[in-house]
């Protein structure tokens, strides 16, 4: 294997002395970029990029050849493991996803099968190989996954939802049967994580993006027991056991503390919540990503520039801080605006090392 040039993200993730803070943006590939929206309307459709490996390696590869990120994402998406199972996944213009054939009974659970994340998912191990060799030691590569609950509200709900009714029903209702799928994601998640670490990937990433509409005792009983369970198994596995795993709940306010323990090495924090508060609370047992508001992103680049800062005083001197926004940045954002925080980092990040 090549030698990685640049391992500030992987260094700052297992806590070790860096000279700057890393930098990479959750979203960072995507429609704010003209030329993404080039490939994709050459590609037709979403999950036409998603299932070529040379597609999604060519996007993947686009901000990194404008913004001096300091990782990689693999461009793919949660919802593969979900169209995987056969529920029928299509990405509607301006809409968002839909599966055609959502999990209503305890009958439609039953009938969810593992996918082989060599078989039915190959395309995007194919993706991470052909990404790792196209990086050529550049900077590491991110591989992903979602939480089983947040995979389960797009399951359960048949697409977004913004409240969650059907999805907590199920919680709620029939808790057996709930625990039945999630603990299914759990593996499928932790099967296909464990791939994308055989296939390359250097990091892993858990998005629960739904976790904060839960109470804070459904939060532990129904995402984060799951997430743990998935970093249990990589932790234990062949391919993945020394790979670092980042957990991400959008809205985990105060639980993060409660997920600082499940193992992960690092916490994405958004940005509702004091980054010197989170390393105070758990900063000697994690390495902490974020937290600029993505909105940020709308606002002159002095203003990012004074808010970068902001946020490096706020998590303070020494290891195990990589910046990144708080949620993927917005399709409406001007890149200029991007370019403005990846240099603010770099820029202003020195004096904290
Ligand atoms: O970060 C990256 O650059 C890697 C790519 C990536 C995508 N989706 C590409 C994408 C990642 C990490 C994701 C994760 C994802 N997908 C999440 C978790 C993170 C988060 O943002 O909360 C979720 C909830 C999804 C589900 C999803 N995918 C939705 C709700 C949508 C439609 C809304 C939207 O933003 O368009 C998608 C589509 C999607 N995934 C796009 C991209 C670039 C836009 C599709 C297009 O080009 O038309």
């Amino acid at each position: 294997m090549t030698e990685l040039r640049n391992d500030l993200f992987l260094r700052a993730l297992r806590r070790e002395a860096v000279e700057r803070t890393p930098v990479w943006i959750m979203r960072q590939a995507g429609r704010y970029l003209p030329e993404y929206r080039e490939v994709r309307r050459h590609a037709g459709s979403f999950m036409q990029l998603c299932t070529s490996p040379e597609l999604a390696c060519k996007v993947t590869m686009q901000p990194l050849d404008r913004f001096d990120l300091d990782a990689a994402i693999l461009f793919s998406d949660i919802l593969t493991i979900p169209g995987a199972m056969g529920l029928g996944l299509d990405f509607v213009e301006g809409e968002g996803p839909r599966f055609a054939r959502p999990v209503r009974s305890k009958a439609d659970i039953d009938a969810l099968p593992l996918p082989d994340p060599e078989v039915e998912l190959r395309y995007v191990m194919d993706a991470v190989r052909l990404i790792r060799s196209e990086l050529d030691g550049r900077v590491p590569l991110i591989g992903f996954a979602g939480s089983p609950w947040t995979l389960a509200t797009y399951m359960v709900e048949g697409g977004s939802t913004a409240t969650f009714s059907l999805a907590k029903q199920l919680l709620y209702s029939d808790p057996e049967s709930a625990h039945r799928l999630l603990s299914l994601l759990a593996r499928s998640v932790s099967i296909y994580l464990e791939a994308q670490a055989a296939a390359g990937a250097q990091a892993l990433m858990i998005f629960d993006t739904w976790g904060g509409a839960l109470t804070p005792s459904a939060y532990r009983e129904f995402s984060l027991a799951y997430m743990s369970e998935i970093v249990d198994h990589l932790a234990a596995s062949k391919h993945a056991r020394d790979i670092p795993v980042t957990l991400f709940t959008k809205g985990a306010g105060s639980w993060l503390k409660d997920m600082a323990q499940s193992g992960c090495a690092a916490l994405g924090v958004d940005w509702t919540v004091d980054l010197g508060d989170v390393r105070r609370a758990v900063g000697d047992q994690v390495a902490l990503q974020g937290n600029m508001d993505p909105a940020m992103l709308y606002a002159s680049p002095t203003q990012i520039r004074e808010q970068v800062s902001v946020i490096l005083q706020s998590f303070g001197h020494g290891n195990g801080h990589i910046m990144n926004l708080g949620h993927g940045v917005q399709p409406s954002v001007d890149p200029e605006r991007v370019a403005a925080f990846v240099s603010a980092v770099r820029e202003l990040s020195p004096a904290y090392h």
